[in-house]
């Protein structure tokens, strides 16, 4: 209840008087019975006599009044045109065309950022800036009629950063993007992105952490954490099974809620318990028929009850939308569903998308409960944001500081796939090396579309090795350079007219003979080879010419390892991707193999940091590398059906994705998930368990210990085998994982990792509950999820219901996912 006192009207001064006069006549209008004692307001059973001391009347900056009581006050003032303002974001700049004249916000302070809430004036809410993504802040770098510049720091790509396996480095990560965010005055950070890597065709998998749910929900956590520790807040995104780019606005994923419930929400799961993100971004597709982001069962089911998020969900942009071009035709998303699913904000707010709500508002369609529900959200998160404390942004972020910070996680979230011999380290800087491949001289920061990242500069892995002090061959730089700019100008002309969402192409590789590269093996003493894969938001890999190599790279892979071999001297692959590609049709010619993900503007200092041995490289794959495209799980299932313009997409092969399908159904990979090596060796030794029979947890503790001759970390990976009795299951899963600091050689350390109730049990349909089955339990740690080290049993007497839940999202055409049936 609120009542009031309507003389407060002669306490207050002007001009404040004119921009809080409506104000309290909105309150008292909201007010039955609002009487004429000499209090001002009652809030929730408190009373509050003189809030305007100050001559002024502002609930936000009375200090006795919780931010609960501010908010219900301000949203029982609200007119339904207020209410539908806050609800919808300003728009996007750039989109006019489409949708007409969009809103007029605080971004114009901010160019470039992706959207954002608008301003209340009367009320005292400001405008609040939401911007990009996952490997940086993407923003304008240069506005008009000013002089200064705001460049962003391009870091390593989702999929890079995750390969690390190093909660605490991305924290720090986390806080370097937080301080680009704060510092060039957004509130939010459209990232990070955690959907399953389902399929290693996806164009936006570099923005993902991996094919495993524990991996991506612990990666994300530390992540946000990191990011709000500066005091702004994170996106995480797509809310949910986002898997795919193929006609992302009206794909329907047909999937299991078993399959949907253990990997493809675990993830946000997590991250929500562990991190409490501002806000999530439901995703574009529909799940078993219904549009992610007018669910109830996903956004307010889900989150909310199960999960207890506390924040704002937003869609994505123009999520609910049945197709870009339907904007045109009149046709959006259906925001009253969207409303009552617990989607708060609409992103990016189209005109279009207003005129709908406010009708529904006014005819009564759309409840006021419900709005309400949204906006209390909506206006707690505006009172968190740095915007609303008024922080003096300075536009000069720690910029020198966070390439440093890229630079290093960049260079431990490379992967060593193969390293016959010792090729690597190659520390000579006085031998000559012969670098090949036009990705060396046009390397590949990150992928395209909304995660890309408006960086002042890239440091080629030429500028890297370069700057590291190792001597190239120069005939081959001076041919390569300007074949590779040629390339670099034709690409970006060619996608500027396309925008944010133009797909990239691929370079050409340069034609040499085999006398050229005789020559070449003749005065080098080693050959680098880079090869680079591109992809973005808005599309999906194929499997010609880029899951599979062209036919141009197999023959200079060939001859380039036909002519160094035959003098005795080394070929070292460098994969400069985002994704997976096919590996095991020429990785036995060459001797060593780096896989450097996409590693941000800093990603020739990184990769030469690793050649030269002083960065022992310690990432390993947090997804499946297959022999063949054909051998993935869901390679019958992707993009969908029809074929031709997919509309529908059954998730078949149920939990068994990544190497839960490999390692459970005996499929050899080419490199299998959890794998990497190192300079140096490690022993595994003293796994004990901390009891025989589980009660509410048990620990396992390992030593791990360098045995080799350099520093080095290691990935510590519990696996756990469940009996297997009457539950279906992956022959085992990833549980719990650890990175060591960094040991020296003989050094040792004792990891401990915890096993908790849920991670014994499978998520049954059913029983609409997470059920651990009795008996025993293996428990196995090793390198890899093929390279068990050690391990132990222990027994669960009895069957346990860990979790009981609400059966959520019914398949709309019945299916049968995959099963083990051994
Ligand atoms: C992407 C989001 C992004 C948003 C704003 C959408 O196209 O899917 O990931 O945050 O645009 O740029």
């Amino acid at each position: 209840t609120i009542t009031m006192n309507t003389n407060v009207f002669s306490l207050i001064k002007l001009p404040q008087k004119a921009k809080y006069a409506s104000v309290l006549l909105a309150l008292i209008a909201a007010v039955p019975g609002a009487n004429a004692q000499n209090k001002l307001v009652s809030v929730s059973g408190k009373t509050f006599n003189d809030a305007n001391k100050n001559g002024k009347f502002d609930p936000w900056e009375d200090s006795r009044l919780s931010v609960d009581q501010k908010i219900e006050i301000v949203i029982k003032a609200m007119t339904n045109e207020e209410k539908v303002d806050l609800l919808i974001g300003t728009g996007m700049p750039g989109i006019e065309v489409l949708t007409g004249p969009v809103g007029d916000s605080k971004q114009g302070l901010v160019p470039g950022a992706a959207g954002g809430t608008a301003e209340l004036h009367r009320f005292g809410i400001p405008a609040t800036v939401v911007a990009d993504g996952p490997a940086g802040l993407r923003i304008a770098p240069r506005k008009e009629n000013d002089k200064n510049t705001y460049y962003a720091t391009a870091f390593p790509v989702g999929t890079a950063l995750a390969s690390t396996w190093n909660k605490d480095l991305l924290y720090q990560v986390g806080k370097a993007l937080g301080n680009e965010v704060k510092e060039y005055g957004v509130d939010v950070l459209l990232a990070p992105g955690l959907n399953i890597q389902r399929n290693p065709l996806n164009g936006r998998n570099f923005e993902y952490y991996s094919e495993d749910p524990l991996i991506s929900g612990k990666i994300a956590a530390s992540i946000v954490n990191g990011i709000q520790s500066q005091g702004v807040g994170t996106s995480i995104k797509h809310f949910a099974a986002n898997n795919e780019e193929t006609n992302r606005l009206t794909i329907d994923v047909h999937v299991s809620e078993r399959a949907l419930r253990e990997l493809y929400l675990k993830g946000f799961e997590i991250a929500v318990k562990e991190a409490q993100p501002w806000t999530v971004m439901s995703s574009y597709n529909l799940v078993n028929g219904q549009y992610t982001s007018a669910s109830k069962d996903l956004l307010t089911q889900i989150l909310r009850n199960e999960w207890g998020f506390k924040g704002i969900v937003m869609t994505d942009w123009f999520g609910g939308f049945p197709g870009f071009e339907s904007i045109q035709k009149g046709k959006i998303s259906d925001v009253v569903k969207q409303m009552t699913a617990g989607n708060d904000l609409i992103m990016p707010g189209i005109p279009a998308q207003k005129k709908a709500l406010l009708e529904a508002l006014n005819s009564g369609k759309l409840a006021q409960e419900v709005v309400n529900i949204n906006l209390k959200r909506i206006l707690a998160y505006v009172f968190r944001t740095p915007t609303y404390h008024k922080y003096q942004y300075s536009n000069q972020p720690t910029l020198t500081k966070n390439a440093e910070i890229t630079r290093n996680a960049a260079a431990e979230g490379m992967v060593l796939l193969k390293n016959e011999n010792n090729t690597l380290p190659f520390a000579n800087k006085q031998k000559e090396i012969s670098l090949f491949g036009v990705t060396s001289y046009a390397w590949i920061t990150g992928g395209t579309g909304s995660g890309s990242v408006n960086n002042k500069h890239t440091v080629s892995l030429l500028e890297g090795l370069n700057s590291a002090g190792y001597k190239l061959d120069q005939e081959l730089v001076n041919l390569y350079q300007p074949f590779a700019e040629k390339q670099v100008a034709a690409e970006m002309e060619s996608r500027k007219s396309k925008g944010i969402l133009a797909l990239p192409g691929k370079l050409s590789e340069m034609k040499m003979d085999d006398a050229f590269f005789a020559k070449k093996a003749e005065t080098s003493e080693i050959a680098f080879v880079t090869l680079g894969r591109n992809s973005g938001e808005g599309g999906d890999r194929v499997v010609d010419n880029d899951f599979n190599l062209a036919k141009e790279e197999i023959e200079m892979l060939h001859e380039i390892s036909k002519a160094f071999h035959a003098r005795g001297k080394k070929v070292v692959a460098i994969l400069n991707i985002g994704g997976v590609i096919e590996t095991a049709s020429w990785k036995d010619e060459v001797d060593a193999i780096l896989l450097a993900w996409q590693p941000g503007q800093e990603g020739g200092h990184s990769v030469a940091d690793v050649i030269a041995g002083k960065v022992n490289p310690s990432g390993k794959l947090t997804m499946t590398f297959p022999l063949k495209y054909s051998d993935t799980p869901s390679a019958k299932n992707f993009p969908g059906v029809p074929a031709e313009n997919p509309k529908d997409v059954t998730y078949e092969e149920g939990v068994y994705v990544g190497y839960r399908y490999f390692n459970t159904f005996n499929v050899k990979p080419s490199y299998e998930f959890g794998y990497g090596l190192s300079y140096t060796n490690f022993e595994y030794a003293d796994l004990k368990l901390s009891a025989k029979t589980f009660k509410e947890k048990i620990t396992a503790s390992i030593t791990i210990k360098n045995t080799g001759k350099v520093a080095g970390k290691e990935i510590v990976q519990l696996y756990l085998s469940a009996p297997h009795q009457n539950i279906d299951k992956p022959v085992s899963e990833l549980k719990a994982f650890a990175k060591t600091k960094l040991l020296n050689p003989g050094e040792s350390e004792t990891i401990v990792l915890t096993l908790e109730p849920k991670d014994l049990a499978s998520f049954i349909e059913r029983r609409a509950a997470w059920i651990a089955e009795a008996g025993i339990y293996n428990v196995k740690i090793g390198s890899s999820s093929l390279n068990p080290k050690q391990s132990e049993k222990f027994l669960l007497e009895k069957q346990l219901e860990v979790e009981k839940v609400n059966k959520i999202l019914p398949l709309t055409t019945p299916f049968k996912d995959l099963k083990n049936n051994k």
